[in-house]
């Protein structure tokens, strides 16, 4: 009796440590950060980040309680000492009950490239200093989608803080201030530290639009907090744009505003991809919220309406990379088109597990469809180098590992040195250029 005791303990106690060797437990959400108040002198800058403005241009954001603070930054390439200055625009906005400081966004350039730059906002308060990307390859970016405000909201930055990179990518999902717009000030000031100096890229997801029929317009703070570069590239809209950068053209779209054929956004995307100069970009990169290769269960087929409409562009372009998130899981597909693996179609990466206060999403769909390369429900991130003008290392860096650990890694090569440009093969390109 007592032996057959002890084995049932024995048989337990080894069962739980098998289970625990060979099953990945996955991590559980953590609580969205406190922030204790905190305030600073009204003209004292918040929520310092920075944007790529056009060529050799940054545009420098900030906040102020003081609505009368001067818009403008003073800078140069060594503390303290400021040879240069520009004066910039504000904006604000109300929401119900919510005044929002005063937001300046102040141009500055032109800039040398990979340099870096001290600089100083309205006058007064602390120094700050940025990093310019480099003219050439190789350039890297930093990916991280759905990121919110919670404790692995602050894992995930503290890991990219410890990689080298020049431009933060955020397809969508930002703050999760889901209409409490004071959360929208505690995550300016959460990223500050890396968003004042390096650029973040951003466009917007679903938790960006915040709209009150009858009370409010959808993305009011996401547009008047996050202008991005849209003018620069002829958009008309801060929710879809595209710049470049040291020889890639990112395309950034937007997931929550019209993108049927007859939509302004569709004319943009189409003029914008046919301008493309693939001697100068030899890599072209776009970024949207809902991904449109997805064998997750959560936000399944919710990609499909905007894939129909404009994954034959991309693939007349000639894309080498989408990058998405809203999938709270990391998921990469082989090169793709029309739902299935084709060679000259992009390699299509969700990234979506950033660390918002919402969780992962764990279930995947069974059998994993034969586009599917990895998938893995875990915070983290995405480093994107551009090595040179054919290669691209990509690497996925979990919360739960030290930072140089790499869960996932490819080499990709670009779709100019595979013949897939052609004219000859090219027979679908003529949608580009179609009127
Ligand atoms: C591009 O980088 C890859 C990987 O480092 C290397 O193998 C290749 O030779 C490089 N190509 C050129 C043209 O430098």
């Amino acid at each position: 009796m007592e032996t057959k005791f002890v084995l049932l303990i024995l048989t337990l106690l080894l069962s739980i440590s098998v289970t625990v060797r060979t099953d990945y437990v996955r991590p559980q959400p953590r609580k969205t950060l406190h922030f204790p108040w905190n305030p600073k002198p009204p003209s004292q800058p918040q929520q310092v980040h920075i944007s790529l403005a056009g060529e050799e241009h940054m545009q420098i954001s900030w906040v102020t309680d003081d609505k009368s603070a001067p818009s403008i930054v003073e800078y140069g390439t060594s503390p303290g000492i400021y040879t240069s200055s520009a004066e910039g625009d504000t904006t604000s906005y109300s929401y119900l009950f919510y005044s929002s400081g005063k937001i300046h966004h102040t141009v500055v350039g032109p800039l040398e490239h990979d340099t870096v730059y001290f600089y100083r906002c309205g006058g007064q308060g602390p120094e700050f200093q940025l990093k310019t990307p480099p003219a050439q390859f190789p350039v890297t970016f930093a990916v991280a989608g759905d990121l919110g405000q919670t404790g692995w909201t602050k894992s995930t930055l503290d890991h990219i803080d410890q990689c080298k990179y020049d431009i933060h990518l955020l397809p969508g999902d930002l703050s999760y201030a889901d209409y409490m717009q004071h959360r929208w000030d505690t995550f300016g000031e959460l990223v500050q530290p890396l968003a004042s100096a390096r650029p973040w890229m951003v466009t917007e997801g679903n938790h960006e639009k915040e709209k009150i029929p009858l009370f409010t317009d959808a993305f009011q703070s996401y547009n008047a907090r996050w202008k991005m570069p849209f003018e620069e590239s002829g958009s008309t809209s801060n929710l879809y744009y595209s710049f470049e950068v040291a020889g890639v053209h990112v395309v950034m779209l937007g997931s929550y505003t019209d993108y049927d054929e007859l939509s302004d956004q569709y004319s943009w995307l189409k003029a914008d991809l046919s301008k493309v100069d693939r001697k100068k970009t030899p890599w072209l990169v776009v970024l949207f919220h809902v991904p449109w290769y997805n064998s997750n269960n959560a936000h399944q087929g919710e990609g499909d309406g905007m894939m129909a409409a404009m994954e034959p562009l991309l693939y007349a372009a000639g894309v080498d990379l989408v990058l998405a998130g809203h999938v709270h899981a990391y998921e990469r597909s082989k090169r793709v088109n029309n739902g299935k693996s084709d060679p000259c179609g992009a390699v299509h990466i969700t990234v979506g597990d950033g660390g918002n206060r919402e969780g992962l999403a764990a279930k995947f769909r069974q059998p994993q469809p034969e586009w599917s390369m990895f998938r893995e429900a875990s915070f983290g991130h995405g480093e994107l180098k551009i090595v040179n003008s054919t290669h691209a290392f990509w690497s996925w860096h979990r919360n739960d590992d030290d930072e140089p650990v790499r869960s996932d890694q490819v080499w990709i090569t670009s779709l100019i040195g595979s013949g897939c440009l052609a004219e000859k093969n090219y027979e679908s390109r003529k949608i580009l250029i179609s009127p």
